[in-house]
């Protein structure tokens, strides 16, 4: 008979990423606790659509994580709690380093305390900051260029030194912009605000905003704007699993990117959105913003190669066609 899988918990597990991990833990088997404060999560998403155990507590919290791991036999953590919003990290940064590096400090301690010993950590490529060479690869420099890829780098390293000092093993994931939704359509991403490029193209041709804005037209690109990598959740959900079973294995500590491999322009996404839609979509052709490249694309060839991760869904319209039908139902 097989033997029962462990227990893990997922911290922002009513969250968009965090969400989809616990669908993709849920049919792996495994046992899942959600810890999430619900300053962003979705309390109908995680009790409702995906009857999951939904702890409400800041990962800040020492007392109440002592607790909840004393009541709870896990196994693993799987953190995806943070703020996300870079721009908001330049306005409030002590905002992000309380909450992204104080309140990870205080979940790895409780952590250490408890004896679990084994974390998957939501990082990203906003580590890398302006990229030197593409398409970006796990060695490329790492120098933010905002408080929030700040945050990500301090992590990675109070990670490293945990290692070290206490034997905490970890996955570091370094995601490119998570994007799509779950194919079933129970899932998807619901941020509010809302500051990435395919929700707001697609809500654009809900008619819940007026137009999409491109945020310059002349850089050295072959339809002059910007690239970016996209990469689906249920393929960064999927990365997720592999990268807790290496750990549960025994393996080292390690880090890898999570990308597409391709770049879309925006140009490229917002005409493709027409065509996934039927709808026509307004745009507003703006200057650059301060700190964009023009091109952003990561290399995950080690994850492939080291966890066997075989993305399923690369190309940008089933990633967009997915995101439309969550949309249209979640805004109905
Ligand atoms: N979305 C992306 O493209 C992207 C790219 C790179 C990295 N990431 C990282 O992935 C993770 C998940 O991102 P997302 O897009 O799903 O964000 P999200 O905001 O949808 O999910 C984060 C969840 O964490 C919860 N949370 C925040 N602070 C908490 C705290 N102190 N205690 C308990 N819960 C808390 C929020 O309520 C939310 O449900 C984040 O760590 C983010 O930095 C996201």
């Amino acid at each position: 008979m097989n033997q029962p899988k462990p227990t893990i918990l997922v911290t922002g597990g009513a969250g968009y990423i965090g969400s989809h991990a616990v669908k993709a833990l849920q049919q792996a088997g495994y046992g899942v606790i959600v810890l999430d404060n619900l300053v962003y999560g979705h309390r109908d998403i995680a009790e409702k659509v995906l009857e999951a155990e939904l702890i409400v507590g800041d990962i800040s919290d020492r007392p109440f994580l002592d607790d909840l791991f004393s009541r709870y036999p896990i196994a693993a953590v799987m953190h995806f709690a943070a703020y996300a919003y870079v721009g908001e990290s330049v306005s409030d940064p002590a905002k992000y380093y309380r909450n992204n590096v104080m309140g990870t400090l205080t979940l790895l301690e409780a952590m250490v305390a408890a004896n679990v010993k084994r974390i998957v950590f939501s990082s990203t490529c906003a580590t890398y900051g302006v990229p030197q060479f593409m398409p970006l690869t796990e060695d490329h420099p790492q120098n933010p260029i905002n408080p929030y890829g700040s945050t990500k780098l301090m992590v990675e390293k109070i990670l490293a030194d945990f290692d070290r000092a206490y034997g905490l093993k970890s996955v570091c994931f370094r995601y490119f912009n998570a994007a799509g939704a779950d194919p079933e359509g129970k899932l998807g991403e619901d941020h509010q605000p809302e500051t990435h490029l395919i929700p707001l193209v697609l809500l654009t041709a809900l008619g819940r905003r007026d137009a999409i804005s491109i945020f310059g037209t002349d850089y050295p690109t072959p339809d002059g704007t910007c690239i970016r990598d996209y990469i689906h959740v249920v393929d960064l959900a999927d990365a997720h699993i592999l990268g807790l079973e290496y750990l549960l294995e025994g393996e080292e500590s390690n880090i890898f990117n999570l990308g597409n491999g391709n770049g879309f322009s925006v140009r490229e996404v917002i005409e493709t959105a027409k065509t996934v839609t039927g709808k026509s979509i307004k745009v507003l052709e703006c200057d650059r913003r301060p700190g964009d490249p023009p091109v952003l694309v990561g290399s995950s060839e080690k994850a492939q190669k080291i966890l066997g991760w075989q993305p399923q869904y690369s190309d940008i319209k089933d990633i967009i066609d997915h995101a439309w039908n969550w949309h249209q139902t979640r805004h109905q």
